[in-house]
């Protein structure tokens, strides 16, 4: 890794297109949104379509969940004798029900000696490096992070990203960066921190506070490649550059249309990118109306105009002001 900052794995959003871009504003490492396993084993069309890695965005770390051995080994040697991903990342902390139903992400975290168990299949199963992501707990009377590190380490996992928030806080709460330090202090294998990294700052200070090897950003990512990009620049020369001008949100927000339509298709790629395109107009004065009118676009045509023409109104506007 160029540098320690590394984009979270996120559902639904971390796809190529996404990952492109991301890299494109400097990040050290990218993971892949979560892959089942069992549809790997099945070849399912879309989770085939989901394992596609273009080159520029190496190093790359492929998730895949699952929740019994058999089949997360299988899984894991398609991937590794089957895609160009640097390493395969196991899931440890999925909070939704229908995965921890199965026995898979979160669930994982009661157990720290099913932890060693289903690792150390994996590991022997396959080249590329083994690492786990993992939330802190499953609740507030089951925190197991430290047994559940070294369960990884001793398995021969190669890292593990600690997101500091148990299963049961779902994405409420804080993050809570004293028990990714505990981690940090009982294992040797590098330690990704992750939760609640909003800001250039925040990061400079879990990699300070937690003494972690790497900083995870998931949220402040959404529609905002640049705080990526702001926060590698900000680690190695302490320059805390300006937030981009609305232009240039729009304009990386058609780059990232136009690659998840090389992706996927125009249908889909213009409906997943309404959430996106909704992120990427975040915190732009007068926005309400022309994210409400997103949600009806169905081509790249009204996308494009919609948000094309929104930003030379605005602009239009503002130069009306300076005089
Ligand atoms: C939309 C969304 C999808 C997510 N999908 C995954 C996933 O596929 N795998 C995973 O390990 N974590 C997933 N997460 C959790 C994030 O990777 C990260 O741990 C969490 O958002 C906390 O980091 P943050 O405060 O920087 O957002 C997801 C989070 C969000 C918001």
């Amino acid at each position: 890794m160029k540098n320690p900052v590394v984009l979270a794995p996120m559902a639904g959003v971390c796809n190529s297109a996404f990952r492109l871009t991301v890299k494109e504003f400097g990040a050290g490492l990218v993971y892949a949104e979560m892959v089942s396993d069992k549809g790997i084993i099945f070849k399912n069309e879309k989770t085939m379509n989901m394992l596609y890695i273009d080159e520029c965005e190496k190093p790359l770390s492929l998730q895949i969940f699952g929740g019994e051995k058999e089949s997360l080994v299988e899984a894991a040697k398609f991937v590794d004798k089957n895609t160009n991903a640097d390493i395969i990342d196991i899931n440890m902390g999925c909070p939704v029900p229908k995965i921890t139903k199965c026995d898979a992400g979160a669930k994982w975290l009661l157990d720290p000696n099913k932890i060693y168990e289903m690792v150390a299949a994996v590991v022997d199963a396959v080249e590329k490096p083994v690492t786990v992501k993992m939330r802190i707990g499953w609740d507030e009377e089951h925190i197991y992070a430290v047994e559940n590190a070294q369960a990884v380490e001793r398995a021969g996992g190669q890292a593990v990203a600690v997101h500091g928030r148990t299963r049961a806080q779902m994405y409420e709460g804080t993050s809570n960066w004293d028990i990714i330090r505990e981690v940090k202090q009982a294992v040797s294998i590098p330690v990704i921190g992750n939760g609640d990294v909003s800001t250039p700052q925040d990061a400079k200070r879990m990699l300070e506070e937690v003494g972690c090897d790497g900083v995870m950003i998931g949220r402040a990512a959404l529609g905002n490649p640049w705080m990526i990009y702001r926060t590698v620049k900000y680690l190695e020369s302490g320059e805390l550059i300006g937030e981009p001008t609305p232009r240039e949100k729009i304009d990386v927000c058609i780059l990232h249309l136009d690659r998840l339509i090389a992706l996927k298709n125009e249908e889909i790629a213009v409906r997943e990118m309404r959430k996106h395109a909704s992120w990427y107009l975040k915190g732009i004065r007068g926005n309400a109306k022309v994210r409400n009118a997103i949600n009806a676009c169905t081509t790249r045509d009204e996308l494009v105009n919609l948000l094309t023409s929104f930003v030379e109104e605005l602009e239009e506007k503002q130069s009306v002001q300076a005089g």
